[in-house]
């Protein structure tokens, strides 16, 4: 693609960008918003391409900065831009990236209500300085008018599930044992007849946040959905970021806007390599309004997954017919559960 000469003037503004950079970086170890906005200035701007060639490049032979901490550091900014752009007055800006970060797991517009939280918080303290505490209340409040617990438990279809087997078996995915971090009924995992399943649940007092490291074949994973980034990032926490996983989310964490929470982490080289998306319309869930995505992660084999046919969306919770091979819950397991897979009438999770 043929790109404009830049622009002379781009010279000095990179220069006084850079300027605040690296006085920012000497005065203090601690990351200030006016240094984090004088990168994304670097960045959005595109002034790195005066003397550098690439963001990445102009941050680790100016300023010493690594690709994820300068990233990092683009997400600050970003959300003292975005809270920054209300100027009511009655917004609390975040001055400090550990503030900015709690704020970050919200989206853009939820991002400028809890700010607002804290301003009101502050006012009636009196106190003119926020805290971590003032942020992560103001978080957990604003997050959790969104939480419907029932909703957040919602069950993948099970035609939906079998397709997703079916386009692993065509690219010869075929595991042996699989990591179903948040197993519900067990839909996700009941047509991999053949496969050992350790499967976490909090309703059987199994907190896939206390799990150890595992070593699987396949993660396969619809987690509660308004924490998305979270759930993803345990699941490499856990079972290592080159395992083959299906990971189901609200397309708006991937898609919704450039930063978005999911999509920010695949970029980051921690992550497993994302190979493809399957989008999901807005009706494939029971009670769930809001379009979702299957993310085909350490997955490059896999074909035909552009579209799920309408007749794999079947909007049910469990369908499966009498009779069909259920997962077995054994006694043991404290990290998790490997479960059996002979046949077994009652439901796998049934107290
Ligand atoms: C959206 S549902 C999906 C269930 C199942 N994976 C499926 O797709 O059919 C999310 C499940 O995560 C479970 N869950 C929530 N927090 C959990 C945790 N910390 N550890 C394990 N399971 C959890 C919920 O109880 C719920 O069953």
């Amino acid at each position: 693609m043929y790109r404009l000469p830049p622009d002379p003037r781009q010279r000095v503004l990179l220069a006084e960008q850079v300027g605040i950079v690296r006085d920012g970086l000497a005065a203090s170890r601690t990351a200030t918003a006016t240094l984090a906005r004088a990168l994304l200035a670097i960045h959005d701007g595109e002034l790195y391409r005066v003397a550098h060639g690439t963001f990445e490049g102009l941050c680790r032979a100016e300023f010493d900065l690594t690709r994820s901490r300068a990233y990092q550091l683009l997400a600050f900014a970003r959300v003292v831009e975005n809270v920054g752009a209300d100027n009511s007055g009655r917004v609390a800006v975040p001055k400090r990236e550990s503030h900015a970060r709690l704020l970050a797991a919200l989206p853009p517009g939820r991002q400028v209500e809890a700010a607002r939280l804290v301003q009101e918080t502050l006012d009636a303290e009196g106190r003119s300085q926020a805290r971590t505490a003032d942020f992560a209340q103001a978080v957990r409040t604003v997050g959790g008018k969104a939480e419907n617990p029932n909703l957040q438990d919602t069950q993948t279809p099970p035609s939906l599930c079998r397709w997703i087997c079916e386009r692993l078996a065509d690219a010869g995915v075929r595991p042996k044992r699989i990591l179903d971090p948040c197993a519900g009924n067990g839909n996700l995992t009941r047509p991999f007849a053949q496969a050992d399943v350790v499967a976490y649940e909090i309703r059987q007092g199994r907190d896939f946040f206390r799990a150890e490291k595992l070593a699987v074949d396949l993660v396969i994973c619809n987690p509660p959905w308004k924490d998305a980034l979270r759930w993803l990032q345990q699941v490499v926490q856990v079972a290592g970021n080159r395992t083959p996983t299906v990971f189901i989310c609200p397309v708006l964490f991937f898609i919704g806007y450039k930063d978005a929470a999911v999509r920010r982490y695949l970029e980051s080289p921690a992550a497993p390599v994302f190979n493809h998306l399957t989008p999901l319309p807005s009706d494939t869930f029971v009670k769930v309004y809001c379009p979702g995505a299957i993310l085909w992660l350490n997955l490059p084999g896999v074909r035909n997954v552009a579209l799920v046919p309408g007749d794999r969306l079947v909007r049910s919770n469990d369908d499966a017919p009498a009779g069909c091979p259920r997962p077995v819950r054994p006694a043991h397991a404290s990290s998790g559960t490997t479960i059996d897979r002979r046949p077994e009438p009652s439901h796998p999770f049934a107290g």
